[in-house]
């Protein structure tokens, strides 16, 4: 299968241009992840000690979070329109981070360099392919005992396999024929099983897999569920 990096890049950017013409970007933090720092990272005296990089960073929405509590905070994004948005959020809320476009496939950065890489709903959006050389580069970028944490959907949520099928786990939403669900115009979604994980995991020194189901009752469905993985792994 050729690449989809360019596809996956190019409608993201669409996407993002979209949700900045209207305003429409999100602007508060992932939950999980103000835990896992809070946990982990508060106690921490000199926080612009601690290297914090975002992969995928959308709008910023986290890096505005990581700055406010006084972490050095680094996003990437392989849209430049993601970029565009985190700088204006980021200025909003008198906040700063340094911002590069890049593909979470090759960093730019040294070895051993960050104590935290995180990332909310980015890795998801790649085929199997380029997940596995996302895991490479985590795991090259952290420091030995730097952590990663991470929100990726689960194949025991409803969306899975509503899309086109581009592998086993991984669907194309763009097309308006699959829209209505979580990933409405998402051209690639990858839904892990525990498996997958384990493989990933394999990488690191330690892990730990918390799995997150939630499922919705109306009167047009009797039970549809929206899993995800919430995962931690030490290098
Ligand atoms: C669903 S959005 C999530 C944005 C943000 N993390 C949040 O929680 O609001 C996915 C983001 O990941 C970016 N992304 C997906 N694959 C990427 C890759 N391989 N390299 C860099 N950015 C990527 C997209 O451009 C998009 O901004």
């Amino acid at each position: 299968m050729p690449s989809l990096r360019y596809v996956n890049k190019e409608k993201w950017d669409t996407i993002l241009k979209a949700q900045y013409e209207k305003g429409a970007y999100n602007k508060y933090p992932t939950e999980p992840i103000v835990v896992f720092m809070a946990q982990n990272y508060f106690k921490i005296q000199n926080r612009r000690e601690v290297r914090v990089l975002e992969l995928g960073c959308g709008s910023g929405c986290n890096l505005v979070f990581l700055d406010k509590e006084r972490f050095k905070a680094y996003g990437i994004d392989h849209s430049p329109w993601a970029i565009k948005i985190s700088q204006t959020l980021l200025a909003d809320n008198n906040c700063s981070a340094e911002l590069t476009i890049q593909c979470a496939t090759s960093l730019s950065f040294e070895d051993n360099y960050f104590d935290v890489c995180l990332e909310s709903n980015c890795i998801h959006c790649n085929t199997t392919e380029d997940i596995d050389l996302i895991f490479k580069e985590i795991h090259r970028v952290l420091k030995p005992g730097g952590r990663f944490y991470g929100i990726l959907v689960s194949d025991r949520s409803a969306d899975f396999s509503r899309g086109k099928k581009i592998d086993t786990q991984t669907f194309d939403f763009s097309s308006s024929q699959y829209s209505g669900g979580m990933y409405n115009e998402f051209p690639v979604v990858h839904f892990f099983n525990k498996k997958e994980l384990e493989k990933y995991a394999d990488l690191f020194s330690s892990h730990q897999f918390k799995f997150m189901i939630e499922t919705i009752e109306n009167r047009s469905c009797s039970e549809n569920a929206f899993a995800q993985w919430w995962i931690q792994l030490q290098k």
